[in-house]
């Protein structure tokens, strides 16, 4: 675990370095006086396991904030492969010019809990309602109980389970999409007595057969 090499660093300007982070798209709207539309987030994040609770940070000049506003509610939608341009799209255009779902072909599919629709196409849909709202500066956090969640059935394995691994999601870094590399591990291999090599173990057992943990 120590560094072999000697690593040299430079000093960079503080800022928002954190990779590599989710790329979502946001559904909000789908009530009388919304129409559904889309937000691409990357300022998103798990903060409660129980509630179960997330955030995302929108800056006010967005079409979509007005509408979480005043609504409370939104839907993360994770994308995988397969949506990366419409993801990009949705967030180079405004829903004041556009109707998102419209022009990328997403079909808008009820939500269990919340007015918005869900996007059918993103293999999971995270139902929030906002509980707080907090004045950051550039951006405008809201805090939200996840309220329901939808998943792709064929992701789901014979035993119940949420083979996420198995979705191609795809991660944001420093401002360029990647899709989920190599298997490395799963959580506290590294304690794991008589499970030496994360590499080698990840031959013999598939990701999704392994029992994970959550933080
Ligand atoms: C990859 C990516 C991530 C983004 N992340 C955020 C974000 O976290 N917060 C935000 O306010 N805008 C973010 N944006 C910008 C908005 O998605 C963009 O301004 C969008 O056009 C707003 O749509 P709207 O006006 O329909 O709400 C992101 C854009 C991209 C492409």
């Amino acid at each position: 675990m120590h560094p072999k090499q000697s690593v040299t660093k430079q000093s960079w300007k503080p800022g928002n370095m954190l990779s590599p982070v989710p790329a979502v798209l946001v559904s909000c709207g789908g009530t009388k006086e919304w129409k559904p539309n889309l937000i691409t987030i990357a300022w998103v994040g798990t903060v409660c396991t129980n509630p179960p609770m997330l955030s995302i940070s929108v800056r006010p000049e967005r079409y979509s904030y007005g509408i979480i506003k005043q609504t409370g509610e939104f839907v993360v939608n994770i994308p995988a492969v397969g949506q990366t341009e419409a993801t990009d799209w949705c967030g180079v255009v405004s829903g004041r010019e556009h109707d998102k779902f419209k022009k990328t072909g997403l079909t808008p599919a009820p939500a269990l809990k919340v007015s918005c629709p869900v996007v059918l196409e993103c293999p999971v849909n995270i139902e929030c309602r906002v509980t707080q709202t907090l004045e950051l500066g550039s951006h405008v956090m809201f805090i939200a109980e996840v309220v329901a969640v939808q998943a792709s059935s064929e992701l789901i394995d014979a035993k119940g389970k949420l083979c996420l691994e198995k979705a191609g999601l795809i991660a944001f870094v420093h401002g360029e999409y990647f899709a989920l590399g190599r298997y490395l591990g799963h959580f506290g291999f590294s304690v794991r007595k008589h499970k030496s090599k994360p590499a080698a173990a990840s031959k013999t057992r598939k990701p999704h057969e392994r029992k994970k943990r959550n933080p």
